[in-house]
């Protein structure tokens, strides 16, 4: 809802209130990001920090707003052109008092989430220079203490969960490499300085972008919080010539009374409502860990045999299947069928897992190319490059350059046509490389591309699934997740470790996306021997997936894999719609109505002991009983006394399904 006083406007979330105010100078400021109010307490506000921070006049903070004009001049001097209200979508028209530029400050209320974004448009006949252009910035009100909150890992290691006092000073989260990263991601939460899972007070923003990006985190000298944040890293710039306009991805920010807990929770029902569909995430095979570059179509048959018997409800082959590639230096970029390993195509491979009951999907990384493979050969002007520079290959790999219209138009052709010729329902879209050699201008128009045919394949072909991949979760963040159902989080299959991934990836994201597979034991990158009860455990709590080879499970493995799996088809609904709540590290608990299922692990002995496990959200008043075991519990008394967790050695782990009687 959005109210508009003189010079005010008040967005009001059903729990949560956002005040702008528009100071003596006209500069957008933010008076109050908090609990509700209702306009007429809002008018007593004063303005506060700027909505968007440029260059000039006596402000020392970050510029979200770098401008430079023909004549070197810089900053902005703001004059108010008007507003529009429609719906829960506010947009203020400002422009610079006295060079042609107007900037449209946009608001739009979802659910408990406000999104922000910013149009930048170049009126004058001459071009300017942008060297910063924010979505947007917000700022919190003055509290006793704050700490940060975020994520930061690498390969193997990703949504490792970082929480600090934040320091008097500039923070800065960025990722400089293209794509979002597993370095770091961009989001981040500030709060009181003392909030917990379920109490205290967490503002959260974050940032749907999937190249470059830039969150800077401002304590001032006044102790006042502020962050700005947007597309690009520091020192790209763009030229925006006579009429042109450059719009902002969303900068979206959520205020959580109820401690972190309750920021995930904002997250998660606006991603569920606003960015992602409902339709259910099938059980997945992926070949990858099983078999790696050394395939055929016998085997890929044989392990969908596998699959199929497991319960699995979508086969997806890997790597490897196109043309030459038969180790990660060669093949990339030549997307037809491996003739030696599919001699008659994929049809027979496709129609296998069909008459099995599965669909089948197909792994992808349209943005790289081998320089051993017929694409490079053909059009070696096609890579990301620089005059006089040297081409850095990672993973034996380079960039196409995406930011051009014929190379974006060419890969969706031929993705476009594999998808058309093939009955495919599943694409994994990978991406293991960053940039290098890449020019100022194709930064953002090359993840704009990347979308436009994401979004082109989602619109001409509505089956159609997407995984986000990129080496694991190195582009995982809100952009992808609007174009994508789900993400490959991690390359680290470890159900130990992959606790702590888990826990990282769900602060933001809801887990129905977060795609976890049973692997091997001992673990291929760990070397880590779990039972495969845990290792199932430990998926389910996400879009469960296999990626074990399964050709050398033994009966026993697979007669105990088809009765999890079962189960987990049970309680699948409740994880993926229900309520997260995170009860410790070890621990977490999904409420959809009556249903309640609750994960306990415990991976080592140095992390849980055995205490019990408090459950939250329940009715008091109810009584649940166990599923399982058929037990009657008090709602109240799960709630103060908990769970018992008789995990008394490591890699032991449990689900409890309740149900309200
Ligand atoms: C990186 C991904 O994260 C893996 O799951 C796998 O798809 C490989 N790429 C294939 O090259």
């Amino acid at each position: 809802m959005i109210a508009v006083g003189d010079g005010l406007w008040l967005l009001s979330t059903p729990t949560s209130g956002y005040v702008v105010r528009l100071a003596g100078d006209a500069t957008p400021t933010c008076a109050h990001w908090g609990p509700a109010l209702t306009l007429d307490q809002a008018r007593d506000l004063p303005a506060g920090w700027p909505e968007l921070p440029v260059e000039g006049g006596a402000w020392f903070g970050v510029a979200g707003l770098q401008i430079r004009y023909g004549d070197a001049v810089r900053g902005v001097e703001w004059r108010h052109l008007g507003h529009a209200v429609e719906g829960d979508q506010l947009v203020l028209h400002m422009a610079d008092g006295h060079y042609p530029l107007e900037i449209t400050l946009h608001y739009r209320v979802r659910g408990e989430t406000i999104e922000r974004w910013t149009t930048v448009t170049n009126c004058g006949a001459e071009p300017v220079t942008l060297l910063r252009c924010d979505s947007a910035a917000w700022s919190l009100p003055h509290r006793d203490g704050y700490r940060l909150s975020h994520v930061s890992g690498d390969w193997g290691r990703e949504f490792q969960l970082r929480r600090t006092d934040l320091t008097m000073a500039e923070t800065v989260l960025t990722s400089r490499r293209g794509h979002s990263g597993h370095h770091a991601n961009p989001w981040l939460m500030v709060d009181d300085g003392h909030a917990t899972e379920e109490h205290g007070e967490v503002w959260s923003v974050a940032l749907a972008w999937s190249g470059s990006w830039r969150i800077t985190v401002e304590r001032d000298q006044h102790d006042r919080v502020g962050l700005s944040g947007g597309f690009g890293h520091e020192g790209l710039t763009w030229r925006l010539g006579a009429g042109e306009s450059v719009d902002t991805p969303v900068f979206a920010g959520v205020y959580s009374p109820a401690g972190f807990g309750g920021a995930s929770h904002r997250w998660h029902d606006y991603a569920r409502t606003f960015l992602l569909d409902d339709r259910t995430r099938p059980v997945v095979f992926n070949s990858w860990e099983a078999t790696e570059f050394d395939i055929s179509q016998e085997q890929q048959m044989a392990l969908a045999e596998r699959a199929a018997a497991l319960g699995v409800e979508l086969f997806v082959m890997d790597d490897a299947w196109f043309g030459g590639r038969t180790s990660d230096r060669v093949g990339l970029g030549d997307w037809w069928p491996n003739p030696d390993r599919f001699p008659e195509g994929l049809a027979p491979l496709i129609e296998h897992v069909r008459k099995l009951g599965m669909t089948f999907g197909l792994w992808v990384e349209p943005e790289s190319v081998n320089p051993d493979s017929e694409l490079y050969r053909t059009h070696p002007e096609w890579v990301l490059r620089q005059p006089n520079r040297r081409s850095t290959e990672v993973r034996n790999q380079l960039l196409l350059d995406f930011s051009r219209n014929e190379v974006a138009a060419w890969a969706h052709r031929w993705l476009d046509d594999l998808v058309r010729r093939h009955d495919i329902s599943f694409l994994k879209w990978d991406m293991n490389r960053p940039f290098t050699e890449a020019g100022d201008e194709v930064w953002v128009p090359f993840v704009r591309n990347v979308y436009a045919i994401i979004d082109q394949l989602r619109a001409d072909h509505p089956q159609l699934t997407i995984e986000g991949c990129a080496s694991g979760g190195g582009r995982a963040d809100l952009g992808m997740l609007a174009r994508t159902d789900q993400t490959w989080t991690s390359d680290n299959t470890d159900a130990a470790q992959r606790i702590a991934i888990q826990h990282g990836y769900s602060q933001l994201y809801p887990v129905r996306t977060m795609g976890a597979w049973v692997t091997d034991s001992p673990n291929a990158i760990t070397g880590r021997l779990t039972p495969l009860r845990f290792r199932f455990h430990v998926a389910m709590s996400g879009a469960l997936g296999i990626g074990g080879d399964l050709l050398r499970w033994t009966p026993q493995e697979l007669e105990e894999a088809t009765a999890l799996v079962e189960q987990y088809k049970r309680i699948r609904s409740v994880v993926h719609g229900g309520r997260l709540d995170r009860l410790g590290r070890w621990a977490v608990q999904y409420t959809l109505e009556d249903e309640v299922a609750v994960f306990l692990w415990r991976p080592t002995t140095l992390v849980g002991r055995d205490a019990p496990v408090r459950l939250r959200g329940l009715d008091p008043d109810g009584v649940y009983r166990d599923e399982d075991t058929g037990v009657l519990h008090h709602g109240a008394v799960l709630m103060s006394h908990g769970l018992p967790r008789p995990l008394p050695f490591d890699a032991l782990s449990d689900l409890r399904r309740l149900i309200r009687c």
